[in-house]
């Protein structure tokens, strides 16, 4: 699938990682690009190609409603969401994994589930979701979102198989830290919100199924399929040490 010529749609566009996509896709000649957010007043571009459009992607209204309001999408964006920096066995671990999962699980379902339609009568088109390392190890510091974030890597690789027979091209994205205000609180390195973008981009248009978009998830992917078992090891040393990632 090419970027230019298609119509997206990117969740959580008014900031961060979201905002690059909207920006890297109107850099690569995307003809609309509907930057989906829960406030979509403070978008403002002077690019009349960018179409600000109110969707929390936790109401089904909402995503019926852009349904009906973006019938010419052949490129969804599954960007939108949220990290509660939570370990597993907090107190507030509960609500954290509920919230977590609201968003970045069963908003990215119903995203797929409702634009699929859509996307079938534009000759498949594509869907790109946005993953994490953590999709694929257990990180102790924030694992109520890494649980979400395993799981939203299931829903991705099922709406591949599922909707392979329709041509609809399914990517899965995943980075370690991106300098966007979700990691602001992180001391460790970060990518920047537009090589991630890029990549992702790229990874589509050359019939990637999966995009390590930055060093980490390149190294963590390595490691996770060479050595598992020391990863994990290093990691519950760094938990059992009181070491952390980010500042309180
Ligand atoms: N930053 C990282 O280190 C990192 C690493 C790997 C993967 N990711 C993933 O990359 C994606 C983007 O993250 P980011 O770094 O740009 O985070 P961010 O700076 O915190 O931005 C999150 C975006 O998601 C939106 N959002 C949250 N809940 C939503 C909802 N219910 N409906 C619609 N939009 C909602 C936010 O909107 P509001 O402004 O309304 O809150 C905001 O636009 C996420 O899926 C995240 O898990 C991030």
């Amino acid at each position: 699938m090419k970027i230019k010529g298609a119509v997206a749609l990117v969740t959580g566009a008014n900031r961060g990682l979201g905002k690059a996509y909207a920006e890297a896709l109107l850099g690569a000649g995307a003809v609309r690009v509907y930057a989906g957010a829960r406030d979509p007043s403070g978008i403002a571009s002077g690019d009349p190609r960018l179409v600000p459009l109110r969707l929390d992607v936790t109401s089904p209204d909402d995503v019926a409603a852009a349904v009906a309001t973006c019938p010419d999408v052949n490129l969804l964006i599954n960007n939108a969401g949220v990290m509660l920096m939570t370990s597993m066995l907090r107190p507030d671990s509960e609500a954290a994994l509920r919230a977590e999962f609201e968003v970045n699980v069963i908003g990215m379902q119903r995203m797929i589930r409702a634009f699929a339609p859509g996307l079938a009568s534009h000759g498949g088109g594509g869907i790109i979701n946005m993953l994490s390392v953590v999709s694929w190890f257990t990180g102790p510091f924030n694992s109520t979102y890494g649980a979400s974030k395993h799981a939203a890597l299931v829903v991705s690789d099922a709406a591949r198989i599922e909707l392979a027979s329709q041509g609809t091209r399914v990517v899965g994205v995943y980075a370690g830290f991106i300098d966007t205000d979700m990691a602001a609180g992180v001391n460790m390195p970060k990518t920047s919100p537009r090589q991630v973008a890029e990549a992702s981009l790229d990874g589509l248009e050359n019939g990637l199924d999966h995009v390590q978009a930055d060093d980490r998830a390149r190294e963590i992917w390595q490691a996770t399929r060479t050595d598992p078992a020391a990863l994990a090891a290093n990691i519950a040393k760094m938990w059992a040490a009181g070491g952390k990632p980010y500042s309180d």
